[in-house]
């Protein structure tokens, strides 16, 4: 069912090449090893531990996974592009699908709505992400981390962020890693959403809302920070990226969605 080419992998970390040991197995010169999951089939190419983030990073990245898990489970429709929702549908059409696509992020459905709804028949459809989420899903899987991915350099012709990017503890790697194994001449896509710090809080929050853990160092229980337009869009030199074009959908008095395209400036 998932048939990613061996030789589009590279380690994770190293990005060093990766030897296939046997039909289940790779491994990279320093002697990590990478396993197929035995149950579905997908490769799991998720880091023990990230180099990048120190201890309390890593707890707190774990506990913003866990309280996605929750999230979703309770209340999908509001918190992954689930159904036909209008943002993720107008985040469909701004991808402009076309050879292989990369999405980063896919989330815990067997395909994101912003794909379901706005597939191409002849785009070929990869989709990475921490969590193995239902089974089996409606595109080429695997499990890793986005600022650790194991492809290859400038693989891909569109790599996409639908709202997974900005979730993440270091933002830029999650940046500058899409952007590496994107084309030249292909373009990363990203949805962020944004809400004013004056937008009124909810009159009432559900039960398992109020139980999520705020984790070490973040502003809530799912965004380690939360982004306004000008500082994401401040980030993207320093990612090497160039901002190629970019959409904004407002909301109401207070959000904002908004859709970049980037090059890889390498
Ligand atoms: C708000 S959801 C969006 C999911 C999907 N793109 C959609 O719009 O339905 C954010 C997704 O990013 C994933 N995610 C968060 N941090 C990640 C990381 N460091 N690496 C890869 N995926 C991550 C989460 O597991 C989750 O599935």
């Amino acid at each position: 069912m998932y048939d990613i080419p061996i030789d589009y992998f590279v380690s994770p970390i190293t990005k060093s090449s990766l030897i296939q040991k046997n039909e289940n197995l790779l491994a990279d010169n320093d002697g990590c090893e990478f396993h197929k999951n035995k149950e579905h089939g997908f490769w799991n190419f998720l880091p023990n531990r990230s180099p990048l983030y120190n201890e309390e990073e890593w707890l707190s990245f774990q506990k913003l996974i866990k309280n996605f898990v929750i999230s979703y489970d309770k209340d999908p429709s509001k918190n992954v592009s689930y159904n036909a929702r209008p943002d993720a549908l107008l985040f469909g059409d701004f991808c402009k699908y076309h050879g292989e696509v990369l999405d980063i992020g896919c989330g815990p459905h067997p395909v994101p709505s912003y794909i379901k709804f706005k597939r191409k028949e002849d785009v070929k459809y990869f989709g990475i992400d921490v969590l193995i989420g239902e089974q089996p899903k409606e595109h080429n899987f695997i499990q890793a981390m986005g600022e650790h991915l194991p492809f290859k350099d400038g693989l891909f012709d569109i790599t996409i962020s639908g709202t997974s990017i900005l979730h993440y503890v270091d933002v830029k790697a999650g940046i500058r890693e899409a952007l590496r194994v994107t084309k030249k001449e292909g373009y990363l896509c990203i949805w962020l959403g944004v809400k004013s710090d004056e937008a009124p809080p909810p009159t009432e929050s559900p039960e398992w809302y109020k139980s999520l853990e705020i984790p070490d160092g973040a502003e809530n229980p799912f965004h380690y920070k939360r982004y306004t337009e000008e500082y994401f869009e401040g980030l993207f030199e320093e990612c090497n990226g160039i901002l190629i074009e970019k959409e904004v959908h407002v909301v109401d008095k207070w959000r904002k969605n908004i859709f970049f395209r980037l090059r890889n400036n390498n």
